[in-house]
């Protein structure tokens, strides 16, 4: 498994320190508002899961899944594997992802929640990569920007494979190019 990635982009140490620091972060905006962090699976897992224990207010978790992606590249359709099952009209949601890329995804999301009427919808990610944007959305709270690059590791994946890895990792070309 170790031997597909070319280098480490995130270490163990600088993931915690990130996700600690946006925890604590959206604490300080969200006290008293009660919160629903919504994970985007499969890719939020271990991001959500290591986020929430340094959100320190009332707040509660769902989960959604979607799949747009086949190998290293978006199909561009998006398709709900998994809704809600909390009623989210008027609470004020927190999307948890893994990673934007083209935004298509989110931005899908977005749209497609806004119709239950939440108070409000914002974006928790873990990595932006500004670069390959499409779509017209950004992040509220994002723990890395990092350069274009397909990586796994810490929940993502390539094909089902990687999400075991403790760091991110850049993956090597030879690996997706076969
Ligand atoms: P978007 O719709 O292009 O923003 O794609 C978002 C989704 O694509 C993410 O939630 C990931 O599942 C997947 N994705 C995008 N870039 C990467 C990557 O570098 N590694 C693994 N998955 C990725
Ligand atoms: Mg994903």
């Amino acid at each position: 498994m170790k031997n597909a990635i070319e280098r480490v982009l995130i270490s163990e140490k600088e993931l915690e320190e990130a996700v600690a620091a946006i925890g604590r972060k959206i604490s300080e905006d969200y006290a008293g508002k009660d919160p629903i962090f919504v994970g985007v699976l499969k890719g939020c897992f271990i991001f959500m899961a290591d986020l929430m224990r340094h959100v320190d207010i009332d707040c509660s978790m769902d989960f959604m899944a979607v799949s747009s992606y086949s190998g290293i590249t978006s199909t561009g359709a998006v398709k709900i594997n998994k809704d809600l099952s909390e009623i989210i009209e008027g609470r004020h949601l927190i999307l948890v992802e893994d990673i934007l890329d083209s935004g298509v995804t989110l931005n899908y999301l977005k749209n497609y929640l806004m119709v239950r009427k939440p108070a409000s919808i914002a974006v928790a990610t873990l990595m932006d990569k500004p670069a390959r944007r499409k779509a017209d959305i950004y992040a509220d709270y994002s723990c890395f920007e990092i350069p274009d690059a397909f990586v796994v590791g810490y929940g993502l994946d390539y094909n089902e494979k990687y999400r075991n890895l403790p760091y991110i990792g850049v993956l090597k070309p030879e690996i997706y190019s076969k």
